[in-house]
Protein backbone atom coordinates (compact mmCIF):
# COMPACT_ATOMS: atom_id res chain seq x y z
CA UNK A 1 0.00 0.00 0.00
CA UNK A 2 1.07 3.65 -0.76
CA UNK A 3 1.25 5.64 2.60
CA UNK A 4 1.66 9.33 3.00
CA UNK A 5 3.46 10.38 5.85
CA UNK A 6 1.92 13.73 6.50
CA UNK A 7 3.46 16.17 9.18
CA UNK A 8 4.75 19.74 9.92
CA UNK A 9 1.67 21.53 10.50
CA UNK A 10 0.84 24.87 11.32
CA UNK A 11 0.59 24.47 15.45
CA UNK A 12 3.25 25.04 17.82
CA UNK A 13 4.41 22.10 17.55
CA UNK A 14 5.53 21.75 14.09
CA UNK A 15 9.07 20.72 14.56
CA UNK A 16 7.83 17.88 17.18
CA UNK A 17 5.73 16.38 14.54
CA UNK A 18 8.59 16.53 12.00
CA UNK A 19 11.18 14.92 14.44
CA UNK A 20 8.92 12.30 14.27
CA UNK A 21 8.85 12.29 10.75
CA UNK A 22 12.27 11.79 10.94
CA UNK A 23 11.76 8.26 13.13
CA UNK A 24 8.90 7.25 11.14
CA UNK A 25 10.80 7.62 7.72
CA UNK A 26 13.20 5.77 9.10
CA UNK A 27 11.63 2.98 10.61
CA UNK A 28 8.54 2.34 8.42
CA UNK A 29 8.75 -0.92 6.72
CA UNK A 30 9.65 -0.33 2.96
CA UNK A 31 9.23 -4.27 1.93
CA UNK A 32 5.13 -3.79 3.18
CA UNK A 33 4.80 0.40 2.39
CA UNK A 34 5.44 2.78 -0.55
CA UNK A 35 6.18 6.06 1.17
CA UNK A 36 4.98 9.26 0.15
CA UNK A 37 6.32 11.99 2.76
CA UNK A 38 4.25 15.00 2.59
CA UNK A 39 5.23 18.30 4.79
CA UNK A 40 3.03 20.65 5.61
CA UNK A 41 4.63 24.32 6.36
CA UNK A 42 4.18 26.68 8.92
CA UNK A 43 2.10 28.70 6.34
CA UNK A 44 -0.40 25.72 5.74
CA UNK A 45 1.44 25.02 2.47
CA UNK A 46 1.48 21.27 1.53
CA UNK A 47 5.12 20.60 0.17
CA UNK A 48 6.44 17.33 -1.40
CA UNK A 49 9.39 16.27 1.31
CA UNK A 50 12.28 14.49 0.83
CA UNK A 51 12.32 10.80 1.68
CA UNK A 52 15.48 11.32 4.00
CA UNK A 53 15.12 10.62 7.55
CA UNK A 54 18.47 12.32 8.79
CA UNK A 55 16.99 15.90 7.14
CA UNK A 56 14.30 15.56 10.35
CA UNK A 57 16.20 13.93 12.86
CA UNK A 58 16.27 16.13 15.88
CA UNK A 59 19.07 16.87 18.24
CA UNK A 60 19.31 18.84 21.70
CA UNK A 61 19.29 22.89 20.73
CA UNK A 62 17.90 21.83 16.81
CA UNK A 63 14.32 20.97 16.19
CA UNK A 64 13.70 20.32 12.26
CA UNK A 65 11.25 22.29 10.18
CA UNK A 66 9.10 21.84 6.86
CA UNK A 67 9.96 24.64 4.86
CA UNK A 68 8.43 26.13 1.26
CA UNK A 69 10.56 24.10 -1.44
CA UNK A 70 7.93 25.30 -4.07
CA UNK A 71 6.60 22.13 -4.82
CA UNK A 72 3.12 21.97 -3.60
CA UNK A 73 1.18 18.58 -3.42
CA UNK A 74 -2.22 18.66 -5.25
CA UNK A 75 -4.65 16.25 -2.89
CA UNK A 76 -7.13 13.74 -5.07
CA UNK A 77 -9.95 15.60 -6.54
CA UNK A 78 -12.22 13.31 -4.24
CA UNK A 79 -15.40 11.57 -5.29
CA UNK A 80 -12.94 8.27 -4.64
CA UNK A 81 -10.12 9.44 -7.26
CA UNK A 82 -6.91 8.78 -4.90
CA UNK A 83 -4.54 9.89 -7.13
CA UNK A 84 -1.56 12.37 -5.51
CA UNK A 85 0.10 14.65 -8.09
CA UNK A 86 2.33 17.28 -6.97
CA UNK A 87 3.58 20.55 -9.48
CA UNK A 88 7.48 21.56 -8.72
CA UNK A 89 8.67 24.27 -8.65
CA UNK A 90 9.19 24.97 -12.48
CA UNK A 91 5.48 24.90 -12.79
CA UNK A 92 5.61 21.64 -14.01
CA UNK A 93 2.99 18.68 -12.55
CA UNK A 94 4.03 14.84 -12.02
CA UNK A 95 1.55 11.92 -10.69
CA UNK A 96 2.78 10.32 -7.06
CA UNK A 97 -0.05 7.49 -7.79
CA UNK A 98 -2.60 6.10 -6.12
CA UNK A 99 -2.58 7.01 -2.54
CA UNK A 100 -4.00 3.97 0.25
CA UNK A 101 -4.07 5.87 2.99
CA UNK A 102 -2.90 8.62 5.07
CA UNK A 103 -0.50 8.66 8.42
CA UNK A 104 -0.76 11.92 10.00
CA UNK A 105 1.20 12.60 12.71
CA UNK A 106 0.49 16.12 13.41
CA UNK A 107 0.18 17.70 16.64
CA UNK A 108 -1.98 20.72 17.95
CA UNK A 109 -4.31 22.51 16.54
CA UNK A 110 -4.75 22.52 12.43
CA UNK A 111 -3.85 18.08 12.55
CA UNK A 112 -4.34 16.39 16.35
CA UNK A 113 -7.65 18.41 16.38
CA UNK A 114 -10.19 16.96 13.74
CA UNK A 115 -9.90 19.81 11.01
CA UNK A 116 -7.26 17.20 8.67
CA UNK A 117 -9.27 13.86 9.60
CA UNK A 118 -12.73 16.09 8.39
CA UNK A 119 -10.79 16.86 5.29
CA UNK A 120 -9.39 13.26 4.58
CA UNK A 121 -13.05 12.28 5.21
CA UNK A 122 -14.38 14.61 2.88
CA UNK A 123 -11.79 13.33 0.27
CA UNK A 124 -13.00 9.77 1.20
CA UNK A 125 -8.97 8.71 1.80
CA UNK A 126 -8.62 6.71 4.94
CA UNK A 127 -6.56 7.98 7.80
CA UNK A 128 -4.74 6.41 10.50
CA UNK A 129 -5.36 7.70 14.23
CA UNK A 130 -8.11 9.73 15.47
CA UNK A 131 -11.20 10.33 13.91
CA UNK A 132 -12.83 14.16 13.48
CA UNK A 133 -14.65 13.87 16.74
CA UNK A 134 -12.14 12.66 19.30
CA UNK A 135 -9.59 14.54 17.82
CA UNK A 136 -11.69 17.52 18.43
CA UNK A 137 -12.51 16.89 21.59
CA UNK A 138 -9.79 16.12 23.27
CA UNK A 139 -7.90 19.04 21.52
CA UNK A 140 -9.84 21.21 23.84
CA UNK A 141 -8.87 20.39 27.67
CA UNK A 142 -12.04 21.93 28.77
CA UNK A 143 -14.99 19.43 26.79
CA UNK A 144 -12.09 16.45 27.39
CA UNK A 145 -12.66 17.15 30.69
CA UNK A 146 -15.96 17.41 30.68
CA UNK A 147 -16.64 14.42 28.74
CA UNK A 148 -14.44 12.11 30.98
CA UNK A 149 -16.13 13.34 33.90
CA UNK A 150 -19.64 13.12 32.29
CA UNK A 151 -18.31 9.39 31.67
CA UNK A 152 -16.84 8.90 35.51
CA UNK A 153 -13.44 9.38 34.53
CA UNK A 154 -11.69 11.16 37.46
CA UNK A 155 -10.09 14.16 36.05
CA UNK A 156 -8.23 17.38 38.04
CA UNK A 157 -10.04 20.18 39.50
CA UNK A 158 -9.85 23.26 36.84
CA UNK A 159 -11.49 26.40 35.72
CA UNK A 160 -11.43 27.93 31.95
CA UNK A 161 -11.18 30.85 31.94
CA UNK A 162 -11.59 33.08 28.24
CA UNK A 163 -9.48 36.22 27.73
CA UNK A 164 -12.79 37.90 27.36
CA UNK A 165 -13.92 36.75 31.28
CA UNK A 166 -10.26 37.61 32.12
CA UNK A 167 -10.24 41.21 31.25
CA UNK A 168 -13.81 42.18 32.74
CA UNK A 169 -13.41 40.03 35.99
CA UNK A 170 -9.72 39.43 36.53
CA UNK A 171 -10.86 39.55 40.71
CA UNK A 172 -13.45 36.99 40.15
CA UNK A 173 -11.00 34.40 38.09
CA UNK A 174 -7.81 35.26 40.87
CA UNK A 175 -10.47 34.11 43.57
CA UNK A 176 -11.20 31.02 41.78
CA UNK A 177 -8.08 30.21 40.81
CA UNK A 178 -7.18 30.51 44.86
CA UNK A 179 -10.05 27.96 45.87
CA UNK A 180 -7.96 25.41 43.53
CA UNK A 181 -5.43 25.56 45.87
CA UNK A 182 -2.06 26.76 47.13
CA UNK A 183 -0.17 25.37 43.25
CA UNK A 184 -2.08 25.39 40.52
CA UNK A 185 -0.70 24.83 36.35
CA UNK A 186 -2.19 27.23 34.29
CA UNK A 187 -2.19 26.22 30.50
CA UNK A 188 -4.02 26.91 27.29
CA UNK A 189 -6.86 25.15 26.39
CA UNK A 190 -5.83 23.99 22.60
CA UNK A 191 -2.06 23.30 22.81
CA UNK A 192 0.15 20.38 23.74
CA UNK A 193 4.35 19.60 24.38
CA UNK A 194 3.86 21.99 27.55
CA UNK A 195 3.61 24.88 25.38
CA UNK A 196 2.55 28.34 27.21
CA UNK A 197 2.40 25.69 30.64
CA UNK A 198 3.18 27.43 33.82
CA UNK A 199 3.12 26.28 37.13
CA UNK A 200 1.85 28.71 39.98
CA UNK A 201 3.31 28.54 43.51
CA UNK A 202 1.98 31.93 45.21
CA UNK A 203 -0.64 34.20 43.61
CA UNK A 204 1.58 37.28 42.47
CA UNK A 205 3.13 35.00 39.50
CA UNK A 206 -0.74 34.39 38.46
CA UNK A 207 -1.21 37.06 36.18
CA UNK A 208 2.25 36.58 34.30
CA UNK A 209 1.07 32.59 33.73
CA UNK A 210 -2.65 33.52 32.30
CA UNK A 211 -0.80 35.84 29.71
CA UNK A 212 1.58 33.19 28.82
CA UNK A 213 -1.03 30.81 28.15
CA UNK A 214 -3.33 33.68 26.26
CA UNK A 215 -0.88 34.32 23.83
CA UNK A 216 -1.40 30.66 23.12
CA UNK A 217 -5.21 30.61 23.07
CA UNK A 218 -7.93 32.65 23.76
CA UNK A 219 -9.25 29.85 26.31
CA UNK A 220 -7.53 29.23 29.17
CA UNK A 221 -7.51 26.19 31.91
CA UNK A 222 -6.24 26.83 35.46
CA UNK A 223 -5.99 23.26 37.14
CA UNK A 224 -5.11 22.18 40.76
CA UNK A 225 -1.38 20.76 40.68
CA UNK A 226 -2.12 16.99 42.07
CA UNK A 227 0.91 16.02 44.23
CA UNK A 228 1.36 12.17 42.46
CA UNK A 229 3.24 10.58 40.21
CA UNK A 230 2.88 11.12 36.34
CA UNK A 231 1.79 7.84 35.00
CA UNK A 232 1.07 7.11 31.29
CA UNK A 233 -0.70 4.39 29.48
CA UNK A 234 -0.40 3.75 25.52
CA UNK A 235 -3.24 2.46 23.95
CA UNK A 236 -4.68 1.01 20.44
CA UNK A 237 -7.74 0.11 18.99
CA UNK A 238 -8.04 -3.16 18.88
CA UNK A 239 -8.16 -4.33 15.10
CA UNK A 240 -10.73 -6.25 13.51
CA UNK A 241 -13.80 -5.08 15.87
CA UNK A 242 -11.32 -6.44 19.40
CA UNK A 243 -11.83 -4.29 22.59
CA UNK A 244 -9.04 -1.38 23.11
CA UNK A 245 -5.92 -2.91 24.31
CA UNK A 246 -3.63 -1.25 26.56
CA UNK A 247 0.36 -0.99 27.13
CA UNK A 248 2.60 -1.59 30.04
CA UNK A 249 2.31 1.87 31.93
CA UNK A 250 5.52 4.61 31.79
CA UNK A 251 6.12 7.18 34.09
CA UNK A 252 7.90 10.55 33.82
CA UNK A 253 10.23 10.76 36.53
CA UNK A 254 11.33 13.91 37.97
CA UNK A 255 14.16 14.69 39.35
CA UNK A 256 15.35 18.28 39.35
CA UNK A 257 12.82 19.49 37.16
CA UNK A 258 9.76 21.41 38.53
CA UNK A 259 7.75 19.90 35.73
CA UNK A 260 7.61 18.09 32.38
CA UNK A 261 8.29 20.95 30.44
CA UNK A 262 9.25 21.57 26.62
CA UNK A 263 12.69 22.30 27.36
CA UNK A 264 12.75 18.74 29.30
CA UNK A 265 10.53 17.43 27.05
CA UNK A 266 12.90 17.93 23.45
CA UNK A 267 15.76 20.62 24.18
CA UNK A 268 17.79 17.99 26.18
CA UNK A 269 17.15 19.42 29.29
CA UNK A 270 17.99 17.01 32.01
CA UNK A 271 16.03 16.85 35.69
CA UNK A 272 12.98 14.58 34.55
CA UNK A 273 12.95 11.13 32.85
CA UNK A 274 10.67 8.95 30.31
CA UNK A 275 10.71 5.47 32.26
CA UNK A 276 8.82 2.26 30.55
CA UNK A 277 7.39 0.31 32.58
CA UNK A 278 6.54 2.17 35.67
CA UNK A 279 7.94 0.33 38.96
CA UNK A 280 4.01 -0.27 39.65
CA UNK A 281 2.12 -3.13 41.49
CA UNK A 282 0.17 -5.64 39.15
CA UNK A 283 -2.90 -4.67 40.67
CA UNK A 284 -2.08 -0.86 39.60
CA UNK A 285 -0.99 -1.77 36.23
CA UNK A 286 -4.39 -3.29 36.37
CA UNK A 287 -5.96 -0.18 37.41
CA UNK A 288 -4.02 2.39 35.27
CA UNK A 289 -4.76 0.00 31.61
CA UNK A 290 -8.61 -0.15 32.79
CA UNK A 291 -8.93 3.07 33.03
CA UNK A 292 -7.24 4.29 29.93
CA UNK A 293 -9.15 2.16 27.92
CA UNK A 294 -12.46 3.43 29.93
CA UNK A 295 -10.80 7.20 28.77
CA UNK A 296 -10.38 5.95 25.79
CA UNK A 297 -13.82 5.27 25.16
CA UNK A 298 -15.41 7.59 26.75
CA UNK A 299 -14.05 10.30 24.03
CA UNK A 300 -15.04 7.90 21.09
CA UNK A 301 -11.10 6.92 21.13
CA UNK A 302 -9.95 5.63 17.25
CA UNK A 303 -6.80 4.73 16.02
CA UNK A 304 -4.29 5.53 19.13
CA UNK A 305 -3.99 7.89 22.32
CA UNK A 306 -2.20 8.37 25.05
CA UNK A 307 -3.67 8.70 28.31
CA UNK A 308 -1.83 10.44 31.10
CA UNK A 309 -2.32 10.80 34.65
CA UNK A 310 -1.83 11.54 38.33
CA UNK A 311 -1.53 8.39 40.89
CA UNK A 312 -2.16 10.57 44.18
CA UNK A 313 -0.02 8.83 47.46
CA UNK A 314 -3.50 7.64 48.87
CA UNK A 315 -3.26 4.79 45.79
CA UNK A 316 -6.38 6.96 43.29
CA UNK A 317 -5.56 8.06 39.29
CA UNK A 318 -6.80 10.70 38.19
CA UNK A 319 -6.28 11.47 34.42
CA UNK A 320 -4.58 14.51 33.37
CA UNK A 321 -5.45 14.41 29.50
CA UNK A 322 -5.42 12.20 26.60
CA UNK A 323 -3.22 13.25 23.52
CA UNK A 324 -4.89 11.38 20.17
CA UNK A 325 -1.47 11.83 17.97
CA UNK A 326 1.25 11.41 21.15
CA UNK A 327 5.14 12.28 20.97
CA UNK A 328 5.95 9.53 18.34
CA UNK A 329 9.61 9.90 18.01
CA UNK A 330 11.52 6.31 18.92
CA UNK A 331 12.22 7.63 22.62
CA UNK A 332 8.79 9.29 22.84
CA UNK A 333 7.06 7.54 25.54
CA UNK A 334 3.76 5.77 23.36
CA UNK A 335 6.30 3.75 21.73
CA UNK A 336 8.37 3.16 24.47
CA UNK A 337 5.48 1.54 26.11
CA UNK A 338 4.73 -0.55 23.12
CA UNK A 339 8.45 -1.61 22.92
CA UNK A 340 8.14 -2.53 26.78
CA UNK A 341 5.10 -4.60 26.02
CA UNK A 342 6.93 -6.63 23.10
CA UNK A 343 6.13 -4.67 19.80
CA UNK A 344 8.98 -2.64 18.10
CA UNK A 345 8.51 1.09 16.85
CA UNK A 346 8.00 -0.50 12.85
CA UNK A 347 5.38 -3.05 13.81
CA UNK A 348 3.96 -0.59 15.99
CA UNK A 349 3.60 1.95 12.51
CA UNK A 350 2.03 -1.05 10.39
CA UNK A 351 -0.26 -1.70 13.38
CA UNK A 352 -1.56 1.81 13.23
CA UNK A 353 -1.17 2.16 9.10
CA UNK A 354 -3.41 -1.24 8.83
CA UNK A 355 -6.03 -0.40 11.38
CA UNK A 356 -6.60 2.45 9.08
CA UNK A 357 -6.55 0.00 6.03
CA UNK A 358 -8.78 -2.09 7.24
N1 LIG B 1 1.67 16.81 22.44
C1 LIG B 1 2.81 15.95 22.56
C2 LIG B 1 3.41 15.65 21.24
C3 LIG B 1 2.50 14.72 23.29
O1 LIG B 1 1.39 14.57 23.72
O2 LIG B 1 3.34 13.86 23.40
MG1 LIG C 1 -1.06 17.04 25.59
Amino acid sequence: PAVVVLFGGRSSEHSISSATAGGILRAIDRDRYRVIPVGITRDGIFVLEVDDPDRFAMSAGRLPEVVDNGTRVLWPEGGGDQTLRVRHADGTTAELGRVDVVLPILHGVHGEDGTVQGFLDTLRLPYAGGGVLDSALCMDKHFMKIVLAAAGVPVTPWVTVTRRRWTREPDVVRAEAADLGATVFVKPARAGSSVGVSKVHEPGEMDAALELAFAEDDKVLIETAIVGREVEVAILEGRGGAAPRASLPGEIVLTTREFYDFEGKYLGGDGAEVVCPADLSAAEVDAVQSLGVRAFEAVDGRGLARVDFFATPDGKLVVNELNTMPGFTPISMFPKCWIASGMSYAELISELVDTALE
